[in-house]
């Protein structure tokens, strides 16, 4: 609830991107990319950061970037695949919006990824081993943070966009009355 966001999660080549966009054209939220906000910000591609300045402030950038989404309402945000990994992050995503995670094969995501060369953590490891390795270290860290979790495998982006809106509203209603349940028993502070 909170502000109102959708965070979409989940692995690399999930398709956050794709359904964000996909959100933005048929729902009209704004969306964010959280990636290219970074590098707009920095003035440097997501590779370059990690070979200049390192993975750890990377990371960093992304945390302070969720912060400062507090500041606005209604927005579909397509987050880094690393972000769930952190704590403070997820604790922020569930204060400001419903979190969904997006999930898909590591063959799935293989065949997404395998052309595309900006993602550091990828590079030298474009295999579907790894993929699977990384994959399962942050499965916890996924199913944690997630209020709702959608498949992509096999569906159209269109359909993936309305699975997402229509489960998020449902989450958003719960906590909704949850609150009115709370104010009721327990009134106003
Ligand atoms: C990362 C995922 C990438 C990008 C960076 C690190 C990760 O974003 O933030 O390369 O740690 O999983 P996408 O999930 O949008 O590819």
């Amino acid at each position: 609830m909170g502000n109102g966001h959708i965070f979409l999660i989940g692995f690399m080549g999930a398709g956050k991107s794709s359904a964000a966009r996909a959100i933005r054209n048929k729902y009209g939220m704004d969306y964010i990319e959280m990636d290219q906000q970074i590098e707009d910000e920095a003035g440097m591609s997501v590779s370059e950061i990690f070979k200049r300045i390192g993975e750890e402030e990377f990371r960093r950038m992304e945390t302070e970037l969720i912060r400062s989404l507090a500041d606005k309402e209604f927005l579909v945000i397509s987050c880094g695949g690393g972000v769930p990994v952190r704590k403070e992050n997820v604790e922020e995503m569930r204060r400001q919006g419903t979190v969904v995670y997006l999930t898909a094969s590591p063959e799935t995501v293989f065949e997404r990824v395998r052309g595309r060369h900006h993602r550091p953590l990828l590079e030298g490891n474009m295999n579907v081993d790894y993929i699977s390795g990384l994959m399962d270290k942050r499965r916890e860290a996924y199913e944690a943070a997630a209020d709702v979790r959608v498949s992509t495998e096999g569906k159209t982006v269109r359909e993936i966009a309305d699975e997402i809106m229509n489960l998020a509203g449902a989450v958003r209603e719960r906590q909704e009355s949850d609150e009115l349940e709370q104010e009721r028993l327990y009134g106003l502070d």
